[in-house]
């Protein structure tokens, strides 16, 4: 494996899982649609394929299609000829074209506007593009990977994403695993930041201590990786010894429901803690939050599925799920 994909630490299972398909990914001249929550290497995990595989020695291009507004993003995307409209003084090239023989990134697709992507599907189909105010076409040789944080079916269905686009870019797919589902990477994970950031402020060797080690198991890592590695980023800044423990780890509080929540909300219920295992408690707890949580949510939105799931940022079908394994039926909820 090359020494790019050994850049992307972890080793649970469906974490290899996913990184055992890079090479097949990297080999393939198809476009490649990577899903995952925030912060769980999306972007790592593009750079990965484009140098794993013949095209290492071309550009690899990143493009945030979230941070751009429209006009912006086609500009940025397919260039401008000289005069193509007022200020444009000089030819710009686009960044199709910059990645021409490489990979082009395009991160965050599902914000790409509906006119934008009608132009990127053509692009996708014809391997040509036109620059803003040009009349010549331009040939290139791109290899396109995407990445989306949201369900691209779910825009789909909600005429947000165009369904032809969302086939050509859905012919290959990789779905990166929230960390809360690969709990035996963390501390793999956490002992590589601490090496980085250790390195990098010039300080000795450091290690996590047991409560420190503990801390980090018991989060819930809304913000994966990332947010793992500012962490460890923000202790090794801080600590003035080499030896980090749990006061060193500056979790912010949301991230702790496995230690505080669960225990406050038996109490608040009159469970006690020793009234049945730990699992036993916690599933307890999650049961009868989701329960208030749908009723409450149910209820303000008149038994709405669509306005309920995109007000909870729920998926539609899998806000469905939970209203099944509920017994609770959205008619009940109904203004009617
Ligand atoms: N498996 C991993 N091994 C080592 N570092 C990782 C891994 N996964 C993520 N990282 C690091 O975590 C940070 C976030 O990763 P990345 O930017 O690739 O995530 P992302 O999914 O693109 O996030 P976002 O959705 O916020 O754009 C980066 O600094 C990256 O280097
Ligand atoms: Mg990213």
């Amino acid at each position: 494996m090359s020494s790019w994909a050994g850049e992307l630490i972890g080793t649970s299972r469906c974490f290899l899982q996913v990184t055992g398909m890079i090479p097949l990914l990297s080999k393939s001249k198809s476009t490649v649609l990577i899903y995952g929550e925030t912060g769980t290497g999306k972007e790592l995990f593009a750079r990965a394929i484009h140098y794993s595989g013949e095209r290492r020695g071309k550009p690899f291009v990143p493009v945030n299609c979230a941070a751009l507004p429209d006009h912006l993003i086609e500009n940025e995307l397919f260039g401008h000829s000289k005069g193509a409209f007022t200020g444009a003084l000089i030819e710009k090239p686009g960044l199709f074209h910059e990645a021409d023989g490489g990979t082009l990134f395009l991160d965050e697709i599902n914000s790409l506007s509906l006119t934008v992507q009608s132009k990127l599907l053509r692009v996708l189909q014809d391997q040509e593009f036109r620059p803003l105010g040009s009349t010549k076409s331009r040939k290139v040789d791109v290899k396109i990977l995407a990445a989306t944080n949201t369900d691209l079916r779910y825009l789909v269905e909600t005429r947000q994403f165009r369904e032809d686009l969302f086939h050509r870019l859905n012919v290959l797919s990789a779905v990166l695993p929230p960390l809360r589902d690969r709990k035996e990477d963390i501390l793999l994970l956490a002992d590589h930041f601490l090496k980085v950031y250790a390195k990098e402020f010039g300080r000795g060797a450091m290690t996590l201590g047991q409560s420190a080690k503990a801390k980090l198991l018991g989060c819930a890592w809304s913000g994966n990786v990332r947010e793992l590695e500012g962490v460890v980023h923000r202790a090794v800044a801080m600590a003035s010894g080499e030896l980090l423990e749990a006061q060193d780890l500056d979790v912010p509080e949301n991230n702790l429901p496995e230690s505080a929540g669960p225990t406050m909300t038996l109490l608040s219920r009159g469970l006690m803690p020793s009234e049945g295992s730990f699992q036993e408690m916690k599933e307890k707890v999650i049961e009868e939050f989701e329960m208030a949580f749908l009723r409450e949510l149910l209820s303000t939105h008149h038994g709405n599925i669509s306005r309920a799931a995109r007000a909870a940022k729920k998926e539609r079908r899998a806000f469905q799920r939970l209203l099944q394994k509920h017994g609770l039926d959205r008619r009940t909820f109904s203004a009617a």
